[in-house]
């Protein structure tokens, strides 16, 4: 990755303040003009004390704003700038409220065309709320989930990065945009709520460097993390990130330093001023290229990680009940032409006639290659479940759907990351099918074996899993809240793991 010649805007921004020194969020609300310029004049001081003051970075400042809003008294009433939060008054802190209803033209939610800095394209009124990606294909689908799911629960634009390749093309694919895979126009309707991807703000053509401050989920869940969570999406970005670690509250089980669950209301009240002017900021790091240190940022909210959060229980995505599934993931559906391409590799491989439609099939995803790491001294011809292991969850969703939906089910569609012939001979002699990729690479890059397999998964009507993969617990829980399928999953890691009724 080659980094671009720095430069730079000086001089550095204040994150809490914008152009015309106007409190952002603790300061906002006057149409006077000489109360805004004392206020904003008594919350720069207040914010600079508090922030680099002696006490080090301590941002404790409040600054309270009271204004008779009337139309017949539209005078100030009381200005009151103080260094310490009061204690006996709630702080009068503006949240900023979320329209009615979202303007679904996400580009009225930006200043116009992408800038060199980001800055420069965030519309002053809207707050926004990014993470970055690195953690493999499918777990940065869950993080994309769940800041989905965060930007709800704050009532902020989601601004989301394309994927970065961690194992795709060993690391060297091109990147992916999140709406090349994910229909953003029917989300957005789903969810009530724009979306944003960061190539509309900012345009990483220019030379333009700019920094951000973000907090680091991932420091603060586990105390023997020393860096933020790995991630080639700053630089690829051109931002200069400097981090903060939140508090430790943030974390789903705090007295747990293994557990790497955070939680998504802890996560969200970061958001709003009140517990953000609570938190006694830890030291942020210098950023690695423009030597900023910067507290996390309040229009962009930005958090390191987000795959491991949860409300309730870790893993907990996995759930029927999770909040995350249901009021995002379920409605993350593939682009028309994904769908389009996954139909046309399900019929060759099926042998489907040019008039006949697509009919009803039973999917299986097989993960093995890497899982071998997993089997600790068992021997993988034990530690990976026979075929017939999965040859009898195959017959157990056929009887099912015989059952449930009336209908026999007898093509099957084999995906899986074996290389082994002799395996494949085996899966061939039950007469399943496997999707033809042998062109996929060269006809639409690298990322489209993914993509076409976990298309072709989530088509079915039925579906069998490996345990523990996220490839198929994502594929089980579309089959089911998509097509009402029925899916099973394989057991596997010792001889018989899978001999259960
Ligand atoms: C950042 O600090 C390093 C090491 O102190 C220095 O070499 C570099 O020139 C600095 N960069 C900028 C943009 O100030
Ligand atoms: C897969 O497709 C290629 C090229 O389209 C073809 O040559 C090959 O025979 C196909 N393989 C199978 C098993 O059908």
């Amino acid at each position: 990755m080659q980094l671009p010649t720095i430069s730079i805007r000086p001089p550095a921004y204040e994150p809490l303040f914008d152009e015309q020194g106007k409190g952002r969020n603790a300061c906002r609300g006057s149409r006077v003009f000489y109360a805004l310029l004392l206020l904003s004049l008594g919350c720069t001081i207040g914010f600079a004390m508090a922030t680099w003051g002696p006490e080090g970075l301590a941002v404790s400042e409040t600054c309270l704003a009271r204004f008779d809003t009337s139309p017949q008294e539209s005078t100030v009433l009381t200005v009151t700038v103080s260094a310490a939060p009061v204690a006996t008054s709630r702080p009068e802190v503006e949240v900023w409220d979320r329209p009615s209803s979202w303007p679904m033209d996400a580009l009225e939610l930006l200043n116009g065309p992408p800038t060199a800095a980001f800055k420069d394209n965030l519309k002053k009124g809207v707050n926004y709320i990014t993470t970055f990606p690195g953690s493999g294909w499918t777990n940065d689908v869950i993080l994309y989930m769940n800041l989905l799911y965060l930007a709800l629960i704050t009532d902020r634009v989601p601004v989301i990065p394309f994927f970065t390749p961690t194992h795709v093309g060993l690391g060297l694919a091109p990147t992916l945009l999140f709406g090349e895979v994910f229909d953003i126009p029917r989300l957005q309707r789903a969810l009530g709520l724009p979306i944003l991807e960061w190539h509309q703000v900012k345009d990483i053509e220019k030379e333009t460097v700019d920094s951000l401050g973000c907090w680091s989920v991932w420091k603060a869940v586990q105390t023997f993390n020393r860096e933020p969570h790995a991630t080639s999406f700053p630089s690829r970005f051109k931002l200069d990130v400097s981090y903060t670690t939140p508090p430790r509250w943030v974390a789903m089980a705090p007295e747990d330093d293994d557990d790497k669950h955070a939680s998504f209301w802890s996560l969200a009240s970061l958001a709003f001023p009140e517990t953000r002017s609570q938190i006694r900021l830890e030291i942020p790091t210098i950023s690695p290229l423009l030597n900023q240190t910067l507290p996390p940022d309040e229009q962009m909210l930005c958090l390191d990680y987000l795959y491991y959060v949860g409300v309730k229980n870790r893993h907990e995505w996995e759930s029927d009940w999770s909040p995350a599934w249901r009021f995002v993931g379920q409605h993350m559906h593939w682009t028309p032409k994904i769908v389009e391409l996954a139909d046309s590799y399900v019929r060759e491989a099926l042998l489907v006639g040019p008039n006949k439609p697509t009919p009803p099939y039973i999917s299986v995803h097989v993960r093995h290659g890497d899982f071998a790491e997993l089997c600790k001294g068992v021997a993988i011809k034990y530690c990976f479940a026979p075929m017939s292991a999965i040859a009898r969850r195959v017959e157990e969703v056929q009887n099912e759907l015989f059952e449930t939906h009336g209908i026999m089910v007898d093509k099957v569609i084999v995906t899986s990351d074996e290389e082994d012939q002799a395996w494949w001979k085996d899966v061939t002699e039950r007469e399943w099918a496997r999707p033809n990729h042998s062109r996929t690479v060269e006809l639409h890059g690298l990322w489209y074996p993914t993509l076409i397999d976990s298309a072709i998964h989530s088509g079915a009507i039925g579906f069998v899993g490996t345990d523990q993969s996220t490839v198929s617990i994502i594929a089980r829980k579309r089959v089911t809240t998509w097509n009402g399928g029925v899916t099973r999953t394989v057991k596997w890691g010792k001889e018989n793991a899978d001999d259960h009724e």
